[in-house]
């Protein structure tokens, strides 16, 4: 099968490299040159586990994969063409910006001249995908195509595992040769007994909103119970694991701590509300799991500040909006880095990955290239994302070159008692 992604991002790249490794051929398309040369070179423009290995091997010994800066003579050759481009958040309003979506969908329907499925894998609102086909069907006849929505349920950090082991593929179609072609693409996952959902496009749509905005509710929903668990003297981890062995629950997505960040969470619950509302439905869980998530960072912002000197030196670990990324965009991290420096303090800041992307988001913020340079001389430590590096930091080399022994544990990475016996103040989120 030959495939062609438009959208060389987070999930056009991962997309495409796991369909190489399944034995297709993909082009990927993408207008920024740059970033076309250096993928070219086999270089992943973004830090992912496992990436970098995946297109060195696609592009040079495989050969499945290969770039272009446009879809002009691809569509030729091409089964299936999927729709990766961004949609970010319009600029002070809460709606996904499908500026990029139309673009692409105009480019297609200047190029198409055989049969081929258009699929969009982007993360759009219900409607979406019926919109692009409206703007192809004013150039092509509609024998020439049909359209799809494949959500993707990839996390960053693990995404490749998530493209080879999802716990499902879902495909919204409006016909059965479409429903079929796309069986067929996700054989190999078929074959693993991967469930393959099948649903109409609008269905396929509104799953992959209302599964973000599910998770993001968790979240939101164990970190109040965390405030409240500081308040009586109770433990959320506990409450957490105790919850989460019931299976109607869940235990995943049940840990408290600064709030969810990240390219998908934020963006997508404010979609989903704003799609809603424009149907005059009000989603007001959803409402409330925005608002609770956003205030987080003030409080706990104020939480650190009323508990460290003013003007002294934090030192900040970890500043991607989670492990194993080197992502900054609405990092919860960068936010409360940022909030503390506002009031006052000096911030010194180490990230295994993400500290090119901070300093662009931030430049008041003082860097250095590991976690104990950074402690040095500091009256607090921060631990704003729970990278494996920092979850066995030595305290007692620690403790010689910090200036006041305080630390918040914001994702609760350490036993509270353990550090208390080395002498450190000790604050975790929601014990
Ligand atoms: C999320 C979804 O998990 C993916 O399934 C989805 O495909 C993706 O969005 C997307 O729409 O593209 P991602 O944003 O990469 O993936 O990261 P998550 O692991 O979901 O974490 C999101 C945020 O929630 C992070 O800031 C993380 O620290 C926070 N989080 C997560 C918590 O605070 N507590 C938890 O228990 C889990």
């Amino acid at each position: 099968m030959n495939l062609t992604i438009v959208g060389t991002g987070y999930v056009g790249l991962v997309t495409g490299v796991c369909f190489a490794e399944f034995g297709y051929s993909v082009k990927c398309i993408d207008k920024d040159s740059k970033r076309l040369e250096k993928l070219k070179s086999g270089k992943c423009p973004f830090y992912e586990p496992g990436m970098d290995e995946l297109l060195d091997k696609h592009i040079n010994k495989t050969k499945l994969i290969s770039f272009d800066y446009t879809l002009q003579n691809n569509l030729n050759n091409s089964d299936i063409v999927f729709i990766t481009v961004g949609t970010p958040t319009r600029r002070l309003e809460d709606e996904a910006d499908l500026s990029f979506v139309w673009q692409v969908a105009e480019e297609i329907a200047e190029n198409i001249n055989k049969y081929c499925l258009v699929v969009t894998k982007s993360t759009v609102p219900v409607g979406t995908t019926r919109e692009v086909k409206k703007i192809i069907s004013n150039k092509v006849d509609e024998k020439l195509f049909d359209v799809v929505s494949n959500p993707e349920f990839l996390r960053e950090g693990s995404a490749i595992d998530d493209f080879i082991r999802p716990d499902r593929v879902v495909i919204g179609t409006e016909n059965k040769k479409s429903e079929t072609i796309m069986k067929n693409l996700y054989r190999p996952l078929f074959l693993k007994e991967t469930p393959i959902v099948s649903t109409s496009i609008e269905t396929s749509e509104i799953i992959k909103y209302a599964s973000n905005s599910f998770l993001a509710t968790k979240i939101a929903f164990i970190n109040e119970v965390a405030d409240l668990c500081e308040v009586v003297g109770a433990d959320v981890q506990q409450v957490a694991h105790a919850m989460g062995i019931d299976k109607r629950i869940g235990s995943k997505f049940l840990n408290a701590g600064p709030g969810f960040g990240g390219s998908c969470f934020p963006k997508d619950v404010k979609a989903f509300s704003s799609t809603a509302k424009k149907k005059n439905v009000e989603l007001l869980i959803i409402n409330a799991v925005n608002k609770s998530n956003q205030e987080r960072i003030k409080k706990i912002s104020d939480k650190i500040i009323s508990n460290i000197k003013k003007n002294s030196t934090i030192c900040f670990l970890g500043l991607s909006f989670k492990p194993n990324t080197d992502d900054v965009r609405d990092s919860t991290s960068i936010k409360i880095a940022s909030k503390l420096f506002e009031k006052g303090y000096k911030l010194q800041c180490y990230d295994p990955e993400a500290m090119k992307n901070a300093k662009n988001e931030n430049s008041n913020l003082f860097f250095f290239s590991s976690a104990y340079e950074a402690c040095e001389g500091a009256s607090a430590i921060i631990i704003g994302t729970e990278w494996n590096e920092f979850r066995a930091l030595n305290f007692n080399k620690i403790s010689k070159i910090l200036k006041e022994k305080i630390i918040f544990d914001l994702r609760n990475i350490y036993i509270p008692e353990d550090l208390k016996k080395l002498g450190f103040e000790y604050y975790g989120t929601g014990k």
